[in-house]
């Protein structure tokens, strides 16, 4: 006996016991009788439901988060102005910290690749025919920045993390995670088939907790950020790395946000901290200061020709464009020599936090110029439209799963680029519209933590 799924032909499946055939999708044959029947499970049923029933946003705040959250930026979006709607606005959201991502020497890199090779040059992956002089170039480059033996470029930045955590651990090994590192180190460790632990956000004790349950003879890595990407809070990283060392662990550092940001030389947080010969593997986007795209891994030689060898995600996806790679390469020269922007960015976010600070917004424990205002539920969809519609300012709401569930953020960034008069336009928006969002404002302890 079976059943037929309407409206997809030769899917047939065994006839379950009980239940009442309900979902339209479903039809009987006619001549079986109903209460043999048993609605069908449907995958895609989440995305039904999704349509109207959400825990992310309750359904009355759906247009709105809609309307921030997908709002279509201009092409030149990095700011601090931007043109958008016919209107002046000023940018507040993006990433790039050093102002580099409409740098001539950047875009005149790019748009020569461009003209003479088109934007696909080179077609196919790394190790077919897509490896080319310019990311070997790239790669001594990056390499010697983060003063390591060797450097890997993908082609994009989660990829970068997802590949690397899934070629370096294996079913008998063991990755403990903060519990906020990004969404890409996660996909990676779930996709390794590792066993995965997560510790408390940079919480020392709770890793060291860990570690001491686990078995010296464990294979293990500690995975952290270097910035928390949406609370802009630094890892402990002489504290981790002593425990890695203690327990004879590995330690891997995303520092999306702090490469180009922290340290004297902007080699990052490991940088500012102390520890970059402590870090067994650096991985970096190219997507944040450097201001283009694509990802690195920097380490022992050993390991980063493992990862050429392994990581699913050089192996099996398309290498990162010519006219990226010179982009990039002009743009970590510029990155390198960028004394005066990187403190002009830290003037700027003091600036800017302390005028936050002192409008009695709660901004948690950010150490660098990420900058979350917290709001409860969906108000920072509120907050974004508000500063949007009346005041011509773009500052993105983040929602679930990128913060807590019931929770949301303002994500302020300032960069090189703005002037103290730009951030005084927005502190002075923020100001009047803190009698409005006052209740929105106290952040939620789960968001701080
Ligand atoms: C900490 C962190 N890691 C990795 C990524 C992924 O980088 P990309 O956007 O370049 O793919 C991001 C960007 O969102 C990030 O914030």
């Amino acid at each position: 006996m079976e059943i037929r799924v309407a409206g997809r032909s030769g899917l047939t499946l065994p006839t379950l016991r009980t239940s009442v055939l309900e979902d339209p999708k479903v039809a009987l044959r006619a001549d079986e009788p109903r209460q043999e029947t048993k609605k069908l499970g449907d995958i895609f049923d989440k995305c039904v439901r999704f349509q109207h029933d959400s825990r992310i946003v309750k359904q009355e705040d759906r247009a709105t988060a809609e309307g921030v959250m997908y709002r279509r930026s201009p092409l030149d979006n990095a700011g601090p102005w931007i043109e958008a709607n016919g209107r002046r606005v000023l940018q507040l959201s993006t990433n790039d910290y050093l102002g580099l991502a409409n740098h001539p020497r950047v875009r005149k890199a790019a748009t020569e690749i461009v003209r003479r090779y088109g934007v696909s040059a080179p077609m196919g992956a790394r190790p077919l025919t897509g490896s080319i002089e310019l990311h070997t170039e790239l790669e001594r480059e990056l390499a010697d920045f983060k003063r390591t033996e060797r450097a890997l470029v993908f082609s994009n930045g989660a990829h970068t993390m997802m590949g690397t955590i899934a070629a370096l651990a294996g079913p008998r090994d063991l990755i403990l995670l903060d519990r906020y590192a990004h969404a890409s180190l996660v996909c990676g460790a779930k996709i390794s088939g590792a066993r995965v632990r997560f510790f408390r956000h940079n919480d020392p004790e709770h890793l060291e907790a860990l570690l001491l349950e686990t078995p010296p003879t464990q294979p293990k890595m500690v995975v952290v950020d270097g910035v928390y990407s949406m609370q802009g809070d630094m890892a402990p990283l002489p504290e981790i790395c002593d425990l890695c060392e203690k327990y004879g662990s590995r330690l891997i550092v995303d520092d999306a946000h702090g490469t180009g940001v922290c340290g004297e030389n902007g080699r990052g947080t490991a940088e500012l901290l102390g520890v970059e010969d402590r870090v067994d593997l650096h991985l970096g986007t190219c997507s944040k200061a450097l201001a283009t795209t694509g990802g690195f891994a920097a380490g022992d030689a050993a390991v980063i020709d493992y990862l050429r060898f392994t990581a699913p995600t050089i192996l099996f996806t398309k290498a990162m464009p010519a006219c990226v790679a010179a982009a990039t390469l002009e743009a970590l020269k510029l990155l390198r020599a960028a004394g005066d922007r990187r403190k002009k960015l830290w003037a700027n976010r003091a600036f800017l936090q302390d005028g936050l600070r002192a409008a009695g917004y709660h901004i948690g424990g950010t150490e660098t110029p990420i900058t979350p205002i917290f709001g409860n539920g969906t108000d920072a969809v509120y907050m974004g439209t508000a500063l949007y519609e009346e005041y011509g300012i773009w500052a993105s709401a983040v929602l679930y799963p990128a913060v807590p569930i019931g929770t949301s953020i303002l994500r302020v960034i300032p960069t090189a680029n703005h002037t103290r008069k730009d951030l005084q336009v927005f502190l002075d928006a923020m100001i009047k519209l803190k009698t409005r969002y006052s209740e929105a404002c106290e952040p939620q302890p789960s968001s701080v933590a």
